[in-house]
């Protein structure tokens, strides 16, 4: 699959095939996230596979939805708020943009193997940092379920035009 074949082909996936993905596949995913670039090449974030049903459970009980359920398996992608790089004149923590990086990597990766992902960002982050004793200074900053899509075919993609989005030389 050419690159933009795959940008268009990835979806988000709400409905998994039971079976979960194995351990190569899912290294694959892993390690396009690995690859990301980052600031200052610090790498500031920890991909935790969440695979044990009872994990599973509490993962759900951080984000209830049916569809949630139906993943054999989920990445989280924690942003280390202690190793990520924050910009010298005003500080901002560069931590989310670096997960964001590594996790869309993971998402076309896994796209290309035919694998589904969704990122979920809309989920309560003390549960999982509790389900997943997280230490302070790491922050649940995506959960990603991964596993085989029950439906192949892709949605059509609602987006706005480039005339929308895009200026010229200011705003
Ligand atoms: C940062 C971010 C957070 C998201 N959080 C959620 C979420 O909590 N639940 C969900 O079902 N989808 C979530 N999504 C998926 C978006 O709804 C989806 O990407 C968007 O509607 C475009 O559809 P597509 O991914 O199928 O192209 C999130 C996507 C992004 C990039």
């Amino acid at each position: 699959m050419d690159f933009k074949t795959l940008i268009n082909a990835r979806y988000s996936v709400r409905k998994y095939k039971p079976e979960p993905i194995s351990e190569e596949l899912l290294n694959e995913v892993l390690d396009a996230g690995r690859m990301a670039p980052t600031a200052v090449n610090f790498q500031p974030f920890v991909f935790i596979v969440v695979n044990e049903q009872g994990k599973l459970k509490e993962l759900y009980h951080a984000y209830p939805r049916e569809w949630f359920a139906t993943a054999p398996q989920v990445i989280v992608v924690c942003g280390d708020h202690k190793t990520s790089w924050k910009r010298g004149n005003d500080g901002k923590d560069h931590a989310d943009i670096d997960v964001a990086i590594a996790t869309d990597h993971m998402t076309l990766r896994a796209a290309e193997l035919g694998l589904g992902t969704c990122w979920v960002c809309n989920f309560d982050a003390e549960k999982v940092s509790k389900a997943l004793n997280l230490p302070g200074h790491l922050e649940p900053a995506v959960l990603l379920p991964i596993g085989r899509p029950e439906e192949v075919e892709s949605p059509p993609k609602k987006r706005k035009s480039l005339s929308e989005l895009v200026k010229f030389n200011g705003y």
